[in-house]
């Protein structure tokens, strides 16, 4: 077990006046600081373009600490941890650039020795990720230890993902590269293999005897919050398929690792990846959406958002019928779909178990009754419920379906820690089981390229499902085909 308290460092934040660092990466900070998990000798440098100085980023990033951290606000903790906060303004891209943050990060190491020990955060659009990484490369302090963390989307192909992990490999070792896939940092997530791994009951049954399918979904309400610019040229494939779903697919799949170590994970992580089959068109479902109502208000459709082409073909839904050929999963399907303004924020994974053999009640008895399902709830109401069929009290047999719930916030009574402070504390300490590696990464985007090629192929007629709905007919037929459906919200 790694001791929970990293060594000294300097934490440098690329894309520092950015909505990440204000939203996700310091008020996660600030809960690492509330909960005294960061080094004693510590320093953050917030690293962009835009005009400021120490002073302004510090009022900066209080405001972002008193409106998104999970924590109410401490001025004690935020004056410790403000007087770490450091800033320069300067363009990596320039020639010179990068001595701003060069002499500032001797400086540091100096005053609050901290052995030449790094961690570079690359919260920047990737374009920008070359010209940083080479940078920080030619100046390697060879004393400590360097890290770097690399922000989605990691590469928009098999082929420019490579591209990038080569830029990378010239100056770093894959152990000192941290890809974030933020899903992984969810106490819930994490909680699948608790779930699968701690529990003796469970492992034995859980393959293709007795599992009929698995239900995954990644549903979400909102829109694309003025990102259009990235979203057309990802879409929903690319932002949540490529990466969300198919960890989350992974860590439901994956074989018991031998131990807890990060290559043991991914090494389990890589083979389920890389067992999937290629979902022909047929077993793919694409969506976009049209005007509609979510959760009560009247929103635009898709090729109405600010930025988004009138006519475009980027998709806002996908669903998926996938297979993991392999001896624990053959002819087990897995269903998929996530998407943008859906009905509601859900993101579960629906393990569906095969129907008793033989009931021995009689058909009305049993009316209503559904097969047992494990249903493991990532957000919101974090939990685990299991759905089994139970007598109805009085006279005679009648079965209805009840759950067993398991619900953190009753069980452990205390808030859940957002993913960004496990993934910054885990790369602080060196620990990289929650993060992916290359060869996950090219696994995933080699399926995904798959599906995208198929793609050109024909025109779907877009928008083809209302916000505020649960995505397009077609998405229905996929599992009705197969005499299932979609698990009821
Ligand atoms: C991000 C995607 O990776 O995940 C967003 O780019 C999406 O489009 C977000 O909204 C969802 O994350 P969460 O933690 O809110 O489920």
């Amino acid at each position: 077990m790694l001791p929970r308290t990293p060594e000294a460092c300097a934490l440098v934040i690329f894309g520092a006046s950015g909505d990440l660092t204000h939203k996700k990466l310091m008020p996660a900070l600030y809960a690492l600081a509330v909960r005294r998990l960061l080094p004693e000798r510590f320093a953050i440098v917030g690293v962009a373009r835009t005009a400021g100085d120490d002073d302004s980023w510090r009022e900066d990033m209080r405001q972002a600490v008193r409106g998104y951290a999970r924590d109410p606000f401490r001025q004690d903790v935020w004056d410790e941890l403000a007087s770490r906060l450091h800033y320069r303004s300067t363009d990596f891209g320039d020639p010179g650039g990068e001595d701003a943050v060069h002499d500032l990060l001797g400086h540091l190491d100096e005053e609050l020795d901290l052995g030449g020990n790094r961690v570079f955060y690359l919260a920047v659009p990737p374009p920008a990720f070359p010209t940083i990484v080479e940078a920080l490369g030619r100046r390697r302090d060879a004393r400590g230890w360097t890290r770097l963390i690399v922000e989605k989307p990691f590469g928009h192909d098999l082929a420019s993902a490579r591209q990038l992990t080569a830029t990378l490999r010239a100056y770093f070792r894959e152990e000192e590269i941290f890809r974030i896939d933020h899903y992984l940092g969810k106490e819930t997530v994490q909680n699948m293999l608790a779930l699968r791994f701690a529990n003796g009951i469970f492992e034995p049954i859980w393959n293709r005897q007795f599992i009929d399918h698995v239900q995954i979904t990644v549903a979400e309400s909102i829109g694309i919050e003025g990102r259009a610019g990235y979203y057309e040229q990802a879409g929903a494939i690319r932002d949540i398929f490529q990466n969300h779903l198919l960890q989350l697919l992974a860590l439901t799949a994956m074989e018991p690792p031998i131990d807890f170590t990060s290559d043991a994970v991914h090494n389990e992580k890589v083979k389920v990846l890389r067992a999937l089959h290629t979902p022909g068109p047929r077993s793919v479902v694409r969506g976009q959406y049209g005007r509609g109502f979510v959760e009560g208000e009247e929103v635009v459709a898709y090729r109405e958002e600010e930025g988004v082409a009138p006519d475009s073909m980027t998709e806002t839904y996908v669903a998926a019928k996938l297979y993991v050929d392999n001896w624990r999963w053959a002819d087990t399907p897995f269903y998929v779909r996530m998407g943008k303004r859906l009905a509601r924020r859900e993101t579960t994974i629906a393990i569906q178990f095969k129907r008793a053999p033989h009931p021995p009640f009689e058909e009305m008895a049993a009316e209503g009754l559904r097969p047992n399902v494990l249903l493991v709830r990532v957000q919101p109401d974090e939990g685990v419920s299991l759905a089994i069929g139970a007598k109805v009290p009085g006279q005679g047999m009648t079965i209805r379906t009840v759950h067993m719930d398991f619900l953190y916030g009753g069980a452990f009574r205390t808030g859940m820690p957002e993913a960004y402070e496990r993934l910054i504390l885990d790369t602080l300490l060196g620990d990289s089981t929650l993060f992916t590696r290359a060869d996950e990464v090219e696994e995933q985007w080699l399926l995904v390229d798959a599906i995208v090629a198929a793609w050109q192929r024909d025109r779907p007629a877009f928008p083809n499902y209302p916000a505020g709905s649960w995505g397009p007919p077609s998405a229905d037929d996929l599992l009705q085909r197969d005499g299932r459906s979609w698990r009821r919200h």
